[in-house]
């Protein structure tokens, strides 16, 4: 093109920009137009026809994904047993921006506990291979860092185990040859995607004396002198691992993974299944997320099962400010049906034997301590927890559907005061204070009215 061809082209342009109509540009003002669209495009739907009050006063509650994150998700942010300060794996659901992020975004690995990852929730791994050897690169199962030194091994006596000090890699695949030692660079390598193009890059690497145990696909790493510091920065590196809970599914190979929330599918969002501890009636790992401090009421669940069944897969990126349509919704037919009461937290399934394994050595008997006996059958537990504490007569020891007003819920949750101890007691140490799984479904099973069941 010459030069005068593209000064006539861009003068064309800027002529097109100077207002289609002609219309000269109005001076002092700033165009503004109320309705302006926001990223994702706002959609209305028609408001629910039927008479089911739960369904009205959902939509009365819950009218776009918005009032869901603000009035539901973000209580849970609050409080003394809020998930946001407690349960490292809980997603991080803290603004808008990051609970929208969060329709199919893979579900958190980031575990502290590896049991606690679900199979469908694990990616597939990094890959790994010795630099100075000819061999496909083999994903990384899952690794553990035995902290301290390596003990010196004599090459020809007994072999490291899975307790020996060191790093432990465990792979999917075992590595070829016969070589059970060798001084070698172990290499990391991941893939990323950059500019629309798989690129493969090794990430990081550690050259010691390797050793290839077992059927091949466990490898120990010796830690010598001075290669702390190394192999803890290699440990920390977010290394991802194809079977972080260690069941020897590798869930990315198995299974298609669940996003935190799906879009048009409920059913399988990883969050949904949290709450009721399920995923298409299989139980999955870890505690269930009372979300808000509270188990989700069926008007709760219904805005969020309804919100992310509304949400049409093709049609990304969504907003939070569409409103949530109940009218089309499956769930509204029977709202009853997402009521989370019983699922998990029972009396007699999970309340009571708690109760009785933990303190019944001390709160049974002829003389139980405290005045007060937790042995004995369901219905006699049940009756006397309704019965006022003896320490504190004016209160009962479980005041149906409301923690902060029992006795018995203070006494070992810690966040209310008390005369005497915090329980359960320990002899031993003074530790006075049940895990947080069961903490929660105690306060799961006063708050859905300490059902006798
Ligand atoms: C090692 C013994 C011991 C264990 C274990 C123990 N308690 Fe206690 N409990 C006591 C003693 C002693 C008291 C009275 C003194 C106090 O409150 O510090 C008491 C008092 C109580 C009271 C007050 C009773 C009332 O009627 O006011 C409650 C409620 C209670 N315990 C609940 C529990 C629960 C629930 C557990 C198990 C999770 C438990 N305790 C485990 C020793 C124990």
């Amino acid at each position: 093109m010459t030069r005068s061809l593209l000064l006539a082209v861009l003068g064309a342009a800027s002529l097109a920009c100077g207002g289609p109509l002609g219309t000269p540009e109005p001076t002092g003002t700033i165009p503004f137009e109320p309705e302006r669209p926001t990223p994702g495009g706002v959609t209305r739907t028609p408001a629910y026809t039927g008479s089911d009050t739960d369904v009205l006063a959902a939509q009365r509650t819950y009218a776009t994904g918005l009032d869901l994150h603000r009035k539901l998700v973000l209580r849970t942010c609050g409080g003394t047993n809020g998930v946001c300060h407690n349960q490292k794996e809980y997603p991080d659901l803290h603004t808008a921006g990051t609970f929208l992020a969060a329709i199919g975004a893979p579900c958190n690995v980031q575990s502290g506990n590896p049991t606690g990852v679900y199979d469908r929730c694990e990616r597939l791994g990094d890959r790994f291979r010795f630099m100075e050897k000819e061999f496909r690169e083999i994903e990384i199962g899952y690794f553990d860092l035995v902290r301290g030194e390596t003990p010196k091994l004599d090459p020809k006596g007994a072999r490291p185990d899975a307790a020996t000090p060191g790093l432990h890699l465990y792979l999917h695949d075992p590595v070829p040859g016969a070589e059970e030692r060798m001084w070698v660079t172990g290499t990391f390598i991941r893939s990323f995607i950059e500019g629309g193009e798989v690129r493969t890059l090794p990430f990081t690497s550690y050259q010691t004396n390797w050793w290839v145990l077992e059927d091949r696909r466990h490898l120990f790493a010796e830690v010598n002198e001075g290669q702390r510091d190394t192999v803890e920065g290699l440990a920390a590196s977010g290394i991802v691992q194809g079977d972080q809970n260690r069941n020897g599914v590798y869930g990315a190979r198995t299974a298609t993974p669940v996003p935190l929330l799906n879009p048009g599918r409920p059913e399988e969002s990883y969050l949904v299944a949290r709450l009721r501890g399920t995923m298409k009636g299989e139980p999955i790992p870890g505690t269930r997320m009372p979300l808000a401090n509270q188990p989700p009421s069926v008007q709760d669940m219904l805005a969020l099962m309804c919100f992310i069944q509304g949400l049409d897969p093709k049609a990304g990126p969504w907003s939070l400010e569409s409103s949530i349509d109940y009218e089309n919704c499956t769930y509204s037919k029977d709202p009853k049906a997402l009521s989370l009461a019983g699922a998990g937290a029972s009396w007699k399934g999970r309340v009571l034997p708690i109760l009785q394994s933990n303190c019944g050595g001390c709160h049974g008997g002829d003389n139980p301590q405290g005045g007060l006996n937790l042995l004995g059958t369901a219905d006699e537990v049940h009756a006397r927890l309704l019965k006022p504490s003896a320490q504190r007569p004016t209160q009962p020891l479980i005041q149906p559907g409301k923690p902060q007003e029992s006795y018995l819920w203070l006494k070992l949750s810690g966040d209310g005061s008390v005369l005497g101890a915090r329980m359960p007691i320990n002899p031993l140490n003074g530790n006075a204070a049940l895990p947080e799984d069961q903490l929660n479904d105690i306060q799961e099973w006063i708050l859905f009215d300490a059902p006798k069941d």
